[in-house]
């Protein structure tokens, strides 16, 4: 008997459900516009951004060679831990090889058996994950909810908690009440953890993100994660934080000890991206702006972020407006559950700080096309 003779079911299942995903490789050429990256500043082929990657390469060869503890820190990895800490605003960092691991590595070096985890329902994957990994006890509070934070947190037994969430929620673009859970968290003895994965380079003065834009930055009681794969044009991730959790993070994040150390390359585009964008603030503004005209365009509400979801409900309907927009040279994402809850599957545009203003009128024609008959379709 085949062993595995039940991912033919599932994949039946899920072609059924409109639910089948699949790779596309892209093309380096393309006339595409682009409004499904997360490349928020436009900067992933600026010429400094690709200068920093390969001077990096020059000077250290294509990989780190070993893991953080080992061979794979260079000076530049400490180099660039030291300017983003200095960006944000907070007193240390430290790099790993992903957001993804950032989130995975914080959460179990912070959390664990005996402790008690917090997260938002929209919480990021990587966090959920994180959760999991963590053997602490997890609560989820419903989305945006401090009360409900509050009222888990008061209720614990466990001496340690976290609370965990995005400061912009990857699939709707909205922002978590970063003041109220932090006056919560502190007032139970817990810890707010903050994903500003799509919140840095775009919130906040110059794009040094939510935490930072409400006054948060440096609470000793407040981590920041982040990625360096959207506003910052590279790979890799990073733990924004006091000296001590760092330090904390260097001797029992397992996602850091074990994990070889973030390439060369992309410590080299993310200082450079940092550098531009440092000289350029008012980047930050401009990819707000382009996410507004987004908006407008696509008759939905205007949007806090760099995010701009269009929900259409049904997963077919919004796969088939994402294949129609693609045909129509206009590339967007498509999220349909379980990435987003049943019921809620939609387009997902990202404004980017370098749309020009053709681009914008070809968009409108795009979408106005696509979304009319997307919207008639799912009305009947
Ligand atoms: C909110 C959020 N956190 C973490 C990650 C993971 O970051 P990375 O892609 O660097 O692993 C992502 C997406 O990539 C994200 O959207």
């Amino acid at each position: 008997m085949d062993p595995l003779h039940w991912l033919d079911e599932r994949a039946d299942t899920r072609r059924a459900a409109g639910l089948r995903r699949e790779l596309r490789p892209r093309a380096a050429e393309t006339p595409a516009i682009d409004l499904a990256s997360n490349d928020y500043l436009g900067l992933v082929r600026h010429p400094e951004v690709l200068a920093g990657a390969i001077a990096a390469v020059h000077r250290w060869g294509t990989g780190a060679t070993g893991s953080r503890l080992v061979t794979g820190t260079t000076e530049d990895h400490a180099r660039l831990e030291q300017e983003l800490a200095e960006f944000v605003g907070a007193e240390a960092g430290l790099v790993f090889s992903s957001g993804y691991t950032a989130n995975l590595g914080v959460v179990t070096a912070l959390a664990g058996r005996g402790a008690l985890v917090v997260s938002d329902a929209g919480s990021h994957a990587s966090l959920v994950d994180a959760c999991r990994l963590s053997r602490a006890r997890v609560a989820i509070a419903a989305h945006r909810d401090p009360a409900a934070v509050d009222r888990l947190l008061a209720a614990r037994t466990e001496e340690r908690a976290l609370v965990l969430t995005d400061s912009v929620f990857s699939a709707d673009g909205d922002l978590a009440p970063l003041v109220e859970l932090h006056r919560v968290a502190r007032a139970n003895g817990a810890v707010l953890v903050v994903d500003e994965a799509h919140g840095l380079g775009v919130r906040g003065r110059g794009g040094r993100g939510l935490v930072h834009e409400l006054g948060l930055s440096g609470a000793p009681d407040l981590v920041v994660t982040a990625t360096l794969s959207k506003s910052f044009a590279a790979q890799g991730g990073a733990v924004l934080a006091s000296e001590r959790v760092r330090a904390h993070l260097v001797d029992a994040a397992r996602t850091f000890i074990f994990d070889t150390g973030l390439a060369p390359a992309a410590v080299g585009a993310a200082r450079a991206a940092l550098a531009v964008l440092r000289r350029e603030p008012e980047l930050a503004g401009r990819v707000r702006e382009r996410a507004a005209a987004l908006a407008r365009i696509a008759g939905v509400g205007e949007p806090d972020s760099a995010v701009v979801p269009v929900i259409l409900g049904d997963a077919a309907a919004a796969f088939d407006a994402a294949q129609a927009c693609r045909g129509l040279g206009v590339e967007v994402g498509c999220f349909r559950p379980p990435t987003v809850a049943e019921g809620t599957a939609r387009l997902r545009l990202t404004a980017r700080a370098d749309l020009t203003d053709a681009e914008l009128t070809v968009i409108a024609g795009v979408l106005g096309e696509v979304l009319d008959l997307a919207r008639e379709r799912v009305a009947s």
